[in-house]
């Protein structure tokens, strides 16, 4: 009996597009106007999964997702520059690595066993799944 459950958060940052190894040139051409710095209200889906406890009734106690989450990544990223996180150091904090980033961070703290996958949204009409390095 596996169940697989989510908890939803929020955040706000900032970020603009560019490879710092590129020339202003090659980047105003891939990116275009995602170069100009500009904010966007993320949203955070954390599902973990596992066998449903015959006592309690849950996966996992959400109350520890929430923590944990709270702890490693809103605290962190919210209200931040992306861009100036080490966590985005050689890497476009896109919301493909910013998927890739949260699960990083959380993987060594929730298991991978229990980590299921990370959805982060962009805005309501865009969304990236990453499910770890494997899949
Ligand atoms: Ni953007």
């Amino acid at each position: 009996m596996i169940a697989y459950s989510t908890r939803r958060f929020t955040f706000s940052a900032g970020h603009r597009y560019a490879v710092e190894a590129w020339s202003p040139e090659r980047n105003e051409r891939v990116f275009g106007r995602l170069m100009v710095p500009h904010g966007h209200n993320y949203t955070l889906d954390v599902t973990v999964r596992g066998p449903i406890d015959p006592e309690t009734g849950m996966v996992i106690d959400l109350s520890e997702v929430k923590a944990v989450v709270g702890e490693t990544i809103i605290e962190r990223f919210d209200h931040a520059d992306l861009n100036a996180d080490s966590a985005f150091r050689g890497r476009v904090p896109t919301t493909e690595n910013i998927a890739i980033v949260v699960w990083e961070l959380l993987v060594p703290k929730l298991g991978g066993e229990r980590l299921w996958q990370v959805r982060v949204w962009e805005d309501p009409t865009l969304y990236v799944d990453y499910r770890g390095p494997a899949s």
